[in-house]
């Protein structure tokens, strides 16, 4: 996922250089950064699912969810707005933090917003495992957000920029690679945590401080990178280091690149003004649509709310905590199809063969639990076979996720923009992206409480919406270099008019696979 406020070199592929210690650091810090997103995701929904963190700080969710009245709905059993405040919180204040970052970054380099991200991540660690109150829960979660914000604003930047340019698509899903290797973690950990005697849950939410220990000490010992030494004045060092970085004496063709892309961005003035003008039209639409689409096919459904939609379907507190852990494999293992077919069928292909595979997935577990809870959601149990079919059907979803819009919904709106908007382009890209992680966050469990069965139906509707999208609005990117794209628009039946005659063929780099 390629999330900056900063633009990169435009060029790629030609360059002189090889795999050196830095860019397996750059894995290694790409790594944590997933890491401690993921680690995000995964972990809340376990931890509000354990009874113990409910009665300390929900005990209404607690009562309730033990039907002690003996009148709740299955559908309701776990709506509380303070309980989804507690997981959606942190994604609010990551948008807002992404945009004081996107300055740190540009300003006093990537690797200082890393190591803010990372200390101020690890503070919201120590709250959360230490909370005694529900205040103390959330203001760690808002601080883990900040952290996140600065993170996943530089982190993604730094690795682009030191990553040899071959490497950056490989590189951009490798991120979300470790975001679902963090999910998996958090769900492996829940899963360990809920068997111990007592305070099971603050180790879950505390052990967040050992990817933020590891970001923080990391991000000191790092160097910065060429592109933000240019970027700062200081030419010379900026030159030592990708020579550095390169591992070769021989970097002069990609160093005046940097720099020839250094100015060209600071000549834009106003990259927001410019990014709504007409010819920027399709970049616009799809950087908007494509994070709202991704958060509408319900994904963090599942991510977030694994176990509790396990446990509202009647599976045990074993069986839902394990039920997450067998969703987070399929998600990390459909990841590596994505980066296997990305670049060889293309992402319209994945977008469209994935959107499919959702829906009638969605169909089925809708229809599934409208068999079995019905519109009241009052008795109704789901028997063992059942309960493995919504299982099964869940996984077969979150594998379609995995390789179309969980990937492509960060790799498109990152490859679609040239050098004058990208900084505007990828701001946006993520802030909607958290937006609407906050919005599904905060309304789902109420969201199930009043469509019941029907959020299946509704998601799926969303789906097949953004199917039809790709199908028509989409064109292929598919190893399309960056500053060339504009042939791409132009020659689509709906872009094209708004792309003027003097807009195409403008590139002259060539393998331009960038951010
Ligand atoms: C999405 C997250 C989601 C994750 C699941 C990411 O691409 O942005 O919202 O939780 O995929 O693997």
């Amino acid at each position: 996922m390629a999330v900056g406020g900063i633009v990169v070199s435009a060029n790629g592929g030609n360059y002189e250089g090889r795999v050196t210690p830095f860019v397996v650091i750059t894995c290694i810090v790409a790594a944590t950064g997933g890491l401690i997103f993921g680690y995000d995701i995964g972990i809340s929904g376990g931890v509000t699912s354990m009874d113990e963190f409910l009665m300390k700080f929900f005990p209404s969710v607690y009562h309730k969810e033990k039907n002690m009245s003996g009148r709740e709905s299955q559908y309701c059993k776990f709506e509380n707005h303070l309980l989804t405040l507690f997981t959606s919180s942190l994604y609010l204040a990551a948008l807002i933090s992404s945009f004081f970052a996107s300055a740190t970054t540009r300003k006093f380099g990537r690797r200082m917003s890393m190591t803010i991200g990372g200390l101020i991540f690890l503070l919201g660690a120590i709250l959360n495992g230490a909370a005694m109150n529900v205040e103390m829960l959330i203001i760690g979660r808002l601080l883990l957000g900040v952290g996140i914000g600065y993170t996943n604003q530089s982190v993604p930047v730094y690795l682009s920029e030191m990553a040899p340019p071959k490497l950056r698509g490989a590189l951009n899903i490798g991120f979300q690679m470790a975001i679902t290797i963090g999910i998996l973690a958090a769900s492996f950990i829940n899963y360990g945590t809920s068997h111990m005697r007592e305070n099971g849950w603050r180790v879950s939410l505390g052990l967040a401080a050992v990817p933020a220990v590891i970001m923080s000490v990391g991000a000191v010992f790092l160097p910065d990178t060429p592109n933000s030494l240019i970027e700062r004045g200081q030419r010379e060092q900026a030159r030592d280091m990708l020579q550095k970085v390169r591992g070769t004496t021989n970097v002069d063709a990609e160093f005046s690149d940097l720099v020839e892309a250094s100015e060209a961005s600071q000549q834009v003035q106003h990259p927001w003004k410019t990014f709504l003008e007409r010819k920027y039209r399709p970049q616009l639409v799809i950087t908007c649509l494509i994070p709202f689409f991704q958060q509408l096919t319900g994904i963090n459904v599942i991510m977030f709310y694994a176990p509790v939609l396990f446990k509202t379907l009647g599976f045990g507190d074993d069986a839902s905590l394990m039920s997450a852990v067998v969703t987070g494999l399929v998600n990390v293992f459909a990841t590596v199809v994505s980066v296997i077919c990305v670049d060889k069928f293309g992402r319209r292909a994945l977008f469209l063969e994935g959107g499919i595979q959702m829906i009638i997935c969605q169909i089925g577990v809708g229809c599934l639990i409208a068999s079995v809870f019905g519109v009241t959601g009052l008795d109704g149990a789901f028997s063992k076979g059942m309960g493995n079919l919504a299982l099964a059907l869940i996984c077969v979803y979150v594998a379609a996720f995995a390789w179309s819009w969980g990937p492509l919904g960060w790799l498109v709106p990152s490859e679609i923009h040239p050098l004058e908007i990208r900084s505007a382009g990828q701001s946006v890209n993520v802030s909607v992206n958290m937006f609407f992680t906050f919005i599904i966050g905060q309304l789902f469990l109420t969201m199930l409480c009043n469509m019941k069965f029907g959020l299946f139906f509704f998601f799926g509707g969303w789906v097949l919406v953004m199917t039809i999208f790709v199908y028509m609005f989409l064109p292929e990117t598919k190893n399309m270099p960056i500053e060339e794209m504009n042939r791409v628009w132009k020659a689509h039946w709906f872009w094209g008019k708004y792309i003027p005659e003097d807009a195409v063929g403008l590139g002259n780099h060539k393998n331009a696979q960038d951010v």
